[in-house]
């Protein structure tokens, strides 16, 4: 047997519970993986309510969590390159990460490097290839100035970083207990709300080139305002304002299919050369304090459960 968090129907943090379920048998190409960190993401919680439920239907029961990091126990049929004790990192492409053992197609796996602690190996995947698929899509250069908001959440934390490695000047959009964070990262820290457009002009003397929004309400407007063109804005959150203004919307599915940018940014972590702050971690059986944390959207890096 295996406990894994499980929901009967779409609702608030209150439908999640940890249940009792049978073993997972690897099949072909697949492999078993004992979970010792799954990271959580604002998307689950969306699919848990059922509001996106016309893109990212649901059955019920239904697991949770893409994100995971573990040790190999068994593998299935047709895998090569892997073996039971191989300590890995990947993501489950069947919600059902937050488990003591889940399936993972073999090429959604990677290595973990020793060097990377459970909590970042489990929490990487999502907020990893998004945050690179949304700097990609906007190109930064050296020379120029990239805006980002939410930029200490799980996907904003990396992306400021891996814009900065494009030797372009970033600004970062956070409340204040985040700045100092930024700045030590070489981020120009900007605080949000009522006059933000100003400080960002005083910020950027030289215009912003580029602007990558992981929070929605209002970001992509603002940077229209802000004289970006739209094919240099991503957006992560806010389709509406994709759809109505013709802005990007790269994210994870950007990066391509299978591990590789994982790996590559799993290599930078372990390397000291990114970071990805861990605000905390939890025992399977919080995962409904987990997400109440999650929820109050003012995360500084990545939530972690640990099975
Ligand atoms: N399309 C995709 O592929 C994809 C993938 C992953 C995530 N997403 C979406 O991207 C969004 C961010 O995900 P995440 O995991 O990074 O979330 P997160 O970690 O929960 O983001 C928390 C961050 O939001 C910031 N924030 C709160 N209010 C803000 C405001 N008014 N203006 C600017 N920043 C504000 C907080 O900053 P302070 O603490 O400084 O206040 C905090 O650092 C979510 O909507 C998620 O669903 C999309």
């Amino acid at each position: 047997m295996s406990r894994a968090v499980r929901y009967d129907e779409f609702g608030g943090i209150d439908v999640l519970r940890v249940d009792e379920v049978e073993r997972p048998v690897p099949g072909d190409g697949q492999v078993l993986v004992r979970v010792k960190a799954a990271g959580i993401n604002p998307s689950e919680a969306a699919i848990r309510t059922g509001a996106v439920s016309n893109i990212f239907p649901s059955t019920f029961p239904s697991g949770q969590g893409s994100d995971l990091a573990g040790i190999i126990e068994e593998v299935g049929a047709g895998v090569s390159g892997f073996a039971p004790g191989d300590e890995v990192i990947g993501f489950n492409q069947h919600r059902a990460a937050q488990a003591e053992l889940a399936l993972v197609e073999a090429g959604d796996l990677t290595r973990k490097p020793e060097k990377l602690s459970w909590e970042v190996a489990g929490s990487l995947y999502v907020v990893g290839v998004t945050a690179w698929g949304a700097v990609h899509a906007v190109q930064p250069a050296e020379g120029e100035t990239v805006v980002i908001s939410g930029a200490a959440g799980g996907v904003g934390s990396l992306a400021v970083q891996l814009a900065r490695r494009t030797g372009a000047t970033v600004i970062g959009l956070a409340s204040e207990g985040n700045h100092q964070w930024l700045k030590s990262h070489g981020v120009i820290p900007v605080a949000y709300g009522d006059g933000v457009a100003d400080r960002i002009r005083a910020a950027a003397p030289g215009g912003v080139h580029a602007f990558v929004d992981t929070h929605g309400g209002g970001y992509v407007e603002l940077a229209l305002a802000l004289g970006v063109p739209a094919d240099r804005i991503d957006t992560i959150a806010d389709y509406a304002a994709a759809a109505k203004y013709g802005v990007k919307t790269d994210g994870g599915a950007e990066a391509g299919p299978g591990a590789g940018i994982l790996a590559e940014l799993a290599g930078l972590i372990a390397d000291g050369q990114l970071e990805l702050p861990i605000a905390g971690a939890y025992p399977l059986a919080q995962v409904r304090e987990a997400y109440t944390e999650l929820e109050r959207r003012h995360t500084h890096g990545k939530i972690v459960l640990r099975p």
